[in-house]
């Protein structure tokens, strides 16, 4: 968490100086859990609104830093909800807005709300996410070994002193990435693995296409950053073994690849699986990749972020990011983990800042989700550190195991269109009995 949470804090620093009341920490937008007193209501406005309301003498919530979160020129704050009156008249008199604000149901769909709001060409919505296909879920869900998982998180974090994009060892690992994945597609004519490469830096990102056999265009993207880092990267053989960030994520898309092989999955529309090169020096694979998409008009209809999903941080079992992400795309990741893995408990986080891949496909306007190992700042505590090993991750991967299942359910899900509505009726979650027409 280097330069851009330190790049961020200078911008931060500057825009509460500029708007004094005001605080940036989204990250604090994690904890936010808690009901909402009933008199109480989250808004979003613009930040001319916020200002001149406190000009006009409203006293701002003050158990909130400042006031509430501020990105871009957008606010977020929570107010009593006999002063939306007052607040309607002002904005309608001052700004001729009407209303000029949103309500919001919790704190962290508001901060969301704030994200979204910078990046008006969010395309999340233009399809429809649903749920029904539990055969082919549970058909590659009963197939994800966690054995499998580990033994890529180990080769990855052993077999390389560092997976630096600008070292030999860098390219290697995504080599043998590709080659991994290369290895379960054999037989397939519509799978293809191939090395996407970078013009400023050695290292390649990895890419393996599974073609939609209905809606080729609509594309599902599940990626994840596959260099590592620590202190000492100029030495090429420093020691950066990233396990959990990011062998982790790349373990998991592995191991989704490997029973999609195995079940002989096909998708309809078109899934893209990527381990991006240069994630750790400024998020430079993904966003080179997503610019390319957004230059050549691809549609991408869903985005899935993993980066660092094998150490149980929170008494969550998942953490949900509500910066850089898409609030459509994330609910029904949510959905799909009440759906299909019942029995693991969720909540919402923030980084605060773009803190990895999804923020590179967010600011290109494609909607993406970032399930996250713990709230943030209780991660990994060895992340860019020669102890981001195995054994600092229990030897074991039961926490990425839950990773594995949520990302194989939205690709499954995603991946399918959605001609089982038709047989939806009195289908219950959990009654999957009744379920015939699109079994495996
Ligand atoms: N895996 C981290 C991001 C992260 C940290 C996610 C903690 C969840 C919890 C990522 O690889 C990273 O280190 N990102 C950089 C920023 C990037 C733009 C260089 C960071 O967080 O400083
Ligand atoms: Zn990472």
């Amino acid at each position: 968490m280097h330069v851009s949470a330190r790049r961020l804090s200078l911008l931060s620093a500057f825009l509460v100086v500029l708007l004094s009341t005001l605080s940036t920490d989204a990250a604090r937008a994690a904890d936010s859990s808690q009901p909402m007193a009933d008199d109480e209501v989250w808004i979003t406005l613009g930040a001319d609104a916020f200002e001149l309301l406190q000009q006009d003498g409203f006293r701002f919530d003050q158990r909130l830093a400042g006031g509430g979160h501020l990105v871009g020129n957008a606010v977020a704050t929570r107010v009593p909800r006999v002063d939306l009156d007052f607040i309607v008249e002002a904005l309608h008199d001052q700004l001729n807005r009407c209303p000029g604000f949103f309500a919001h149901g919790s704190e962290a769909e508001a901060v969301q709300t704030l994200y979204e709001t910078q990046n008006p060409s969010t395309r999340g919505g233009q399809i429809e996410y649903v749920i029904n296909q539990p055969g082919w879920v549970q058909a590659l869900e009963s197939r994800i070994d966690k054995a499998q998982i580990l033994a890529t998180i180990e080769h990855l974090s052993t077999e390389y002193n560092n997976r630096f994009y600008q070292h030999p060892s860098g390219v290697a690992s995504a080599t043998w990435i590709r080659d991994q994945w290369q290895g379960f597609a054999q037989g397939r004519d519509d799978v293809t693995a191939e090395l996407y490469d970078h013009a400023g830096w050695a290292q390649p990102s990895v890419i393996l296409t599974m073609e939609g056999s209905t809606l080729p265009d609509e594309v599902i993207v599940l990626g994840g950053h596959l260099d590592s880092i620590a202190s000492g990267s100029s030495n090429p053989n420093f020691s950066a073994p990233g396990a959990d960030d990011n062998a982790s994520g790349i373990a998991v898309l592995t191991e989704v690849i490997r029973v999609a092989m195995d079940a002989g999955f096909r998708p309809e529309r078109t899934v893209k699986v990527m381990g991006y090169a240069g994630e750790e020096a400024g998020l430079l694979g993904s966003q080179e990749i997503a610019d390319d998409f957004n230059d050549n008009g691809v549609n991408v209809v869903a985005v899935l972020q993993l980066d660092m999903t094998n150490y149980k941080g929170s008494v969550q079992d998942m953490a949900f990011l509500s910066d850089y992400t898409n609030s459509t795309l994330t609910q029904f990741a949510k959905d799909l983990i009440d759906t299909y893995q019942p029995e693991l408990a969720w909540t919402n986080t923030a980084c605060g800042y773009g803190c990895s891949d999804h923020a590179s496909w967010h600011r290109e306007g494609y909607p993406a989700v970032m399930p996250s190992e713990a709230i943030f700042g209780q991660h990994n505590p060895w992340l860019h550190t020669t102890s981001d090993t195995v054994s600092t991750l229990g030897n074991n991967a039961d926490h990425a195991y839950k990773f594995a299942r949520l990302a194989t359910a939205l690709m499954v899900e995603v991946g399918l269109v959605n001609v089982g509505q038709l047989f939806l009726d009195g289908f219950e979650t959990g009654d999957w009995s009744q379920w015939s027409s699109t079994e495996p």
